[in-house]
């Protein structure tokens, strides 16, 4: 993605410097600032802190991480083994993480040099972008349809950000509105803030206006009064893990997104490669759900005079429950847009991955 005239990815690798970088999402969308990873705990901690997000991205990151693991530790696979087992449990719900580390991980053994362990890590994040990039093709086409049939603006709903930060490049949800706008197609987009950490108002706002294309921000709770009113023609989400019968985890409040969704028959999407998907679960009640920090809840962080701070929202004493991601299930789903089409159900892709 192209911001202040240069193109862009949110996280890449440089194989001469050994380091991995990324854009430090957290001090987004005021300042736009690159942040250096060195080793295993600066990743640890970008991860933690979600200074990188979403779940390709991590994927990503988890990639180039075991390649940079395999340089520090000379190859010495009980110590790749331990850097891996701390990746993998970073964030316990987006199954690209593991995705990202196997990929690498599993092509690792005595006759590997480090630049081919680079270049595995190199395909696998491109694999990712490739796949973002086709989802947007794929998707255009649901947004165009929409606007066929009433030759009017098309409105979309989406949740959290699902866009090329939490995805290398391109992004998920966001790729079909990308692609809408770079056809023409009249598009408006009504961001949910996503309560706490706001990866909407901060991110998925910054991501449209750096495309110029018209979005609302909105609180989270305003969806069902937009829908009941007409003023949403579809929704778009992203997703962190999908089971075997296509139930959906992505950011907690998907969910009563989906159930208004259904309610006011508006068409519910979700947007995800395959990679994405854990057929290894029966259904979404087997998917860990991340708890993060209640601090998260407790305080809020505003920029004031140049300086991201923090105010508390009640007393640390009050107890309160942070839960990062929910569970969509699949009959409230209208159809997964990936890599390889848009399916209604996914048993061909079940199917053709067993095969
Ligand atoms: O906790 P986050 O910000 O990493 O959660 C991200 C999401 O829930 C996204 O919707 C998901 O990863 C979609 S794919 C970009």
């Amino acid at each position: 993605m192209i911001v202040n005239n240069q193109n862009y990815q949110s996280v890449w690798a440089d194989f001469n410097n050994k380091r991995i970088y990324c854009i430090d999402q957290r001090a987004l969308p005021f300042r736009f600032s690159i942040l250096e990873l060195n080793n295993l705990n600066d990743i640890s901690n970008a991860i933690n802190t979600m200074a990188i997000r979403g779940a390709p991205a991590i994927g990503i990151t988890a990639a180039y991480a075991i390649w940079l693991s395999h340089y520090y530790n000379d190859g010495n696979i009980n110590l790749i083994l331990q850097d891996y087992n701390r990746l993998i449990s970073l964030r316990p719900t987006a199954i690209n993480l593991k995705k990202g580390a196997d990929y690498v991980f599993s092509a690792i053994n005595e006759n590997i040099n480090n630049s081919q362990v680079y270049d595995r890590a190199i395909e696998f994040a491109n694999n990712e972008m490739n796949a973002c990039y086709k989802i947007g093709t794929y998707g255009v086409e649901l947004i165009r349809a929409i606007h066929n049939k009433s030759n009017k603006t098309v409105n979309i709903l989406t949740h959290c950000n699902a866009g090329w930060l939490a995805c290398g490049d391109y992004g998920t949800a966001l790729a079909p509105i990308f692609e809408a706008n770079k056809q023409n197609i009249p598009i408006h987009v009504w961001v949910d803030e996503t309560r706490p950490l706001n990866q909407g108002s901060r991110l998925t706002a910054w991501e449209l206006y750096n495309e110029k294309i018209p979005f609302s921000i909105i609180t989270d709770n305003t969806g069902g009064l937009l829908m009941m009113k007409h003023k949403v023609d579809m929704i778009i989400i992203g997703a962190d893990r999908i089971a075997r019968n296509g139930d959906v985890a992505n950011k907690i409040g998907s969910y009563l997104k989906a159930l208004a969704a259904a309610a006011h028959s508006i068409p519910f999407y979700v947007a995800a490669p395959i990679s994405t998907f854990d057929f290894s679960l029966d259904s979404g009640d087997d998917i860990p759900i991340e708890q993060r920090n209640s601090l998260e809840i407790q305080s809020i962080q505003s920029y004031y005079n140049d300086e991201w701070i923090s105010s508390e929202l009640f007393p640390s004493d009050y107890q309160s429950i942070n839960y990062a991601f929910d569970i969509t299930p699949a009959k409230f789903i209208n159809s997964f847009i990936t890599e390889q089409g848009i399916y209604k159900n996914i048993n061909y892709l079940i199917k053709q991955f067993y095969s």
